[in-house]
């Protein structure tokens, strides 16, 4: 729809992020289909509606040819997706190496790769003028489709440069940066050789929103010691400009996973696992196959639980979603064989004939079955070492207003400030505190469980993925009617 004066009734709106929502998938030559994209980000910009959107970024595969180019393009165009193409080189250096093997470690407080600490010194140069050049063309696709109005909402750590790409070429653009990873204490952010860069770059914009208070606060004392720049409780003064820094928690879209439930299908799903595991309960984990996730450490207290229980061990199993990602980058290659491992080892000690305690799959499970495997979990057990917010935690509240089972939350995750009340809060370093936790979930009272779960389903089902997206927005243009106001005073 169009007002009277030919502007769309609903704002327009280009959210840029490196990955697109969907991923596509070469069928022939000129032929495409397209799949929907794993992670955080992805989950939630499925949620927001408002807006005329436009996505912007990578469909995931390279595509050298022209022929192949344009039919992906307009494959991408129905679902209100515009590509950005990489090339083999470019996907290497920028994501593979700077975002990936770089940037993601850090910001998780990881530090860098042990062995590849010498070498990934070596070549942080030539990645991070990948970086910068990878920016600059997703700045040249947002240019040729921007229109004067429109509110242009960059994304995540991969594109901390396209703030200021965009307003080097149009002081007057709306923009906006979001973080969905943690931003770490300054301390860790000044080993990074282009600390200052990076820094500048994301003060270009003029909001930029972090999951939590304390990402927010990291944020602005990095630019307080490392810049020497004015932080105040509004964000940081730069040069008399103020950019505005703000938390802003994601959510999901409940209602999308409630409606779920109640199709046929997903019926049809819960109750064929509820034949297969009758007897048991049923622990789930559903991870992307990352370091961040902490998914040895949660095994491992599975392993420990299973030890000091023995009375469990043929009444209980975990599921374990591995998703994989990043699968050309090394660590992530390691982490999968040490995983194997790891269930390979506590499967062969306490499995018997014909059950084993862990079933791991490596691969993702569509949306349907997702939906119906969260409906029917007991426990579900989210250990992350630190992420941004974790929505897992999210989908599996939303599934569970009738089965009311127990969530165990790593307090390193974003989601431990809004579900803390909820869940049962962990350490997952601790393997002892999770192994305990895991016992108490099993053995907790029908009450208790039914009073923590509608703490966390209220909280689920009212801060929505449309509701964040609705406050960013609108938040970031009253930022730029303040600041032309100021300018004018
Ligand atoms: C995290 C990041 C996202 C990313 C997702 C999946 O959620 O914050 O930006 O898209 O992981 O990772 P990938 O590298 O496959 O895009």
């Amino acid at each position: 729809g169009e007002r009277a004066d030919g502007r769309p009734l609903k704002q327009r709106l280009l959210v840029v992020a490196n990955r697109l929502p969907v991923s596509a998938v070469r069928r022939g030559e000129d032929s495409w289909s397209l799949e929907i994209s794993a992670g955080g980000l992805v989950s939630a910009l499925l949620g927001v509606k408002e807006f005329e959107a436009r996505w912007i970024g990578w469909a995931g595969v390279n595509v050298p040819d022209e022929i192949g180019q344009k039919a992906l393009t307009k494959a991408l165009a129905e679902k209100r997706c515009i590509p950005v193409f990489l090339d083999e080189d470019i996907v290497h250096q920028y994501y593979n190496g700077y975002c990936n093997n770089i940037l993601w470690p850090l910001f998780h407080y990881l530090g860098l790769p042990q062995e590849d600490r010498l070498a990934t010194t070596r070549s942080f140069q030539s990645q991070f003028a990948a970086y910068i050049k990878a920016n600059e063309m997703f700045a040249d696709v947002v240019n040729k489709h921007y229109k004067d109005g429109d509110v242009v909402w960059c994304h995540d750590y991969h594109l901390m440069f396209l703030p200021k790409c965009l307003k080097d070429h149009n002081k007057g653009m709306k923009v906006g940066w979001f973080l969905h990873t943690p931003f770490p204490s300054s301390e860790i952010h000044r080993t990074l050789p282009s600390r200052s860069d990076l820094l500048h770059a994301v003060l270009a914009a003029d909001l930029v929103g972090f999951h939590t208070y304390d990402y927010a606060r990291h944020f602005v004392s990095a630019c307080t010691r490392i810049l020497g720049l004015e932080g105040t409780p509004e964000g940081v003064e730069n040069q008399e400009k103020l950019t505005r820094v703000a938390a802003f928690p994601i959510g999901i879209d409940s209602d999308r996973f409630m409606r779920a439930l109640e199709n046929p299908q997903v019926q049809e799903h819960i109750k064929e696992l509820k034949e297969t595991f009758a007897g048991r309960k049923v622990m789930l984990g559903v991870d992307r196959l990352d370091m961040i996730k902490g998914i040895p450490q949660k095994i491992l207290a599975f392993e420990k639980f299973l030890e000091e229980n023995p009375e469990w061990r043929d009444k209980v199993v975990l599921l374990q979603i591995a998703v994989p990602t990043r699968t050309d980058v090394p660590e992530y290659q390691k982490l999968t064989s040490q995983v194997h491992e790891i269930v390979g080892r506590i499967n062969g000690r306490f499995g018997t004939l014909t059950t084993v305690p862990i079933q791991h799959l490596d691969r993702s499970l569509d949306f349907l079955q997702l939906c119906a495997l969260y409906a029917v979990t007991d426990v579900a057990l989210v250990t992350s070492l630190r992420d941004g917010m974790n929505l897992v935690s999210y989908e599996f509240v939303a599934c569970q207003d009738s089965k009311k089972g127990v969530l165990i939350l790593s307090e390193f995750a974003g989601a431990a400030q809004s579900l803390g009340a909820g869940a049962i809060l962990v350490n997952p370093w601790n393997i002892t505190e999770v192994a305990n936790s895991i016992a108490r979930a099993l053995n907790m009272s029908p009450q208790e469980r039914e009073k923590r779960h509608r703490h966390n389903f209220k909280h689920v089902t009212t801060h929505t993925a449309q509701e964040w997206a609705e406050t960013f927005v609108s938040e970031l243009n009253v930022t730029v009617v303040e600041a032309e106001l100021r300018i004018k005073q």
